[in-house]
């Protein structure tokens, strides 16, 4: 099929590149001439494990545009995936949807075309989008006679870091649209996903239990609430394991053996059960507020949804508490913090538990110094303020330092050798901010541990 993909950020990019690579002939607009020339120079603009690869794999079904008149001609879907950053208020931000939604509307000529919207929209957006389109359309002169369109929902479940992972294998696919015909273009466009008949790229085998993906096949504004639903339900499990995990170190019990015991109850699931110092990342913070503030509009308020915010934001606060209580005074110590972006994997800083935690420390008068091993330049760049606080290297992190907060679950933090480090710093404190350091192993090392929870 012929699909056009508007905007090349995570979801974007992702699933124009994946497309290509099941066979589909895809075009990827972006209105930024620098992303495009790097796209068609076979690089890619967001650090993601195996993109570039797959973008190799997938290069003769991809061209990449500034131009709608170039992408959206001919197209039978035409997908969405433009930035919703927050406005001030909570809720999303949708001037781009609505420019790229009209210029979408100037080119379309096709007999039938699906317009989907991938970006994550407050509920409504779809009904919203289509009114757009339709005003749009019919301000043309050139206006085509047999040309028709429809708009769906297909919200995208992928994780950063392992976005093509959970493309080609998703748990579900779900697509909503009041029109039965574009539920069945969708149904077409993704067939080698739902009966996974295509050949993996080889750096990315087929899990084992994966044979076929179910689709859920809905109505707009229930494929639209899917995606809020599932978003919140997962920020409410990890703030969820976070309150039990601080009640756990009250009354000395072991947060590691309690997510275990829950998570092997199958109604309850293990994965998301990981206590620490909470979430963080352009989505689960962004949707919640989203959920609120759409609740809001209809005189409702979501006390659950509420509350995991408020648990999260708590988690950062009591880091820091938990190093004040041992350090006693925090002004003029050093304080080093382990990961900057989000999580492991992704150079993404939005939301992430390491830039609240760091300006908490440093509004109580500590010196704070950052690493990461891969956010760092993008740290630099969209933190001017604060790049001081940044160290290129591990040793200026743990030199002279009074304590070391884990913040992101890097895998060079947990194969560190953590030994060689100790003897730098001036009090040995970790505080293990995710919950995956061994206790006794660093207490052997000569740390002294402080857990998150219990
Ligand atoms: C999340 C969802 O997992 C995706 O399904 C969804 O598509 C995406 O949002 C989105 O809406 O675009 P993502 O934000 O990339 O994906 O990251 P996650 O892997 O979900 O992690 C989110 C945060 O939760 C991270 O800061 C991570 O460290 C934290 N986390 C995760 C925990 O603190 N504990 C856990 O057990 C799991």
């Amino acid at each position: 099929m012929k699909v056009c993909v508007v905007g090349t950020g995570y979801v974007g990019l992702t699933t124009g590149v994946s497309l290509a690579f099941l066979g589909h002939e895809v075009t990827c607009v972006d209105l930024d001439q620098e992303k495009v020339d790097m796209l068609r120079g076979g690089r890619c603009p967001i650090y993601e494990p195996g993109m570039e690869e797959l973008l190799a794999e997938a290069a003769q079904n991809l061209t990449f545009t500034t131009s709608y008149a170039e992408g959206v001609p001919g197209a039978d879907v035409v997908f969405v995936a433009v930035q919703t950053p927050s406005a001030p208020d909570g809720s999303p931000d949708l001037r781009y949807l609505r420019s790229a939604a009209e210029s979408v509307a100037q080119s379309l000529d096709h007999e039938f075309t699906v317009v989907v919207n991938k970006s994550t929209v407050p509920i409504g957006s779809g009904n919203w989008v289509d009114a757009i389109l339709r005003d749009s359309f019919a301000t043309r002169t050139d206006r085509p006679e047999n040309c028709e369109f429809s708009v769906a929902s297909n919200p995208e479940f992928l994780r950063e870091g392992n976005a093509i992972h959970d493309t080609l294998f998703p748990d579900r696919i779900v697509i909503g649209s009041d029109n039965p015909r574009a539920l069945e273009v969708l149904n077409q466009l993704y067939r080698p996903l739902i009966n996974q008949t295509f050949t993996p790229p080889s750096f990315q085998p087929r899990p084992d239990d994966t044979t076929a993906v179910p689709l859920v096949s809905t109505d707009l504004a229930s494929a639209e609430l899917i995606k809020y639903a599932a978003n919140a339900f997962l920020a409410l499990k990890i703030s969820y394991v976070n309150e039990i995990g601080q009640l756990a170190g009250k009354v000395g019990a072991d947060i590691t053996e309690v997510a275990r015991g829950i998570g092997l109850d199958q109604r309850i699931g293990s994965r998301f059960l990981e206590p620490g110092v909470g979430w963080g990342g352009s989505c689960f913070g962004k949707d919640t507020k989203a959920l609120i503030a759409t609740a809001s509009e209809y005189k409702y308020d979501m006390p659950i949804v509420q509350a995991a915010r408020d648990v999260n934001q708590r988690q950062r606060e009591i880091a820091v508490e938990r190093l004040q209580s041992e350090l006693r005074i925090l002004k003029g110590r050093k304080i080093g913090l382990l990961g900057v972006a989000f999580k492991p994997n992704t150079d993404d800083l939005r939301d992430s538990p390491a830039l609240d935690i760091a300006s908490l420390l440093v509004a109580r008068g500590a010196r704070v110094k950052l690493h990461d091993p891969i956010a760092g330049d993008r740290f630099r760049r969209e933190y001017p303020e604060m790049a001081p606080h940044l160290s290129d290297t591990l040793d200026g992190v743990f030199d002279d330092c009074d304590a070391i907060v884990l913040v992101t679950k890097w895998a060079q933090y947990l194969e560190l050798d953590w030994g060689k480090f100790v003897g730098l710093m001036r009090t040995p404190i970790v505080l293990d901010g995710r919950n995956v350091l061994d206790q006794e192993r660093m207490e052997r090392l000569g740390y002294k541990y402080i857990a998150m929870a219990g």
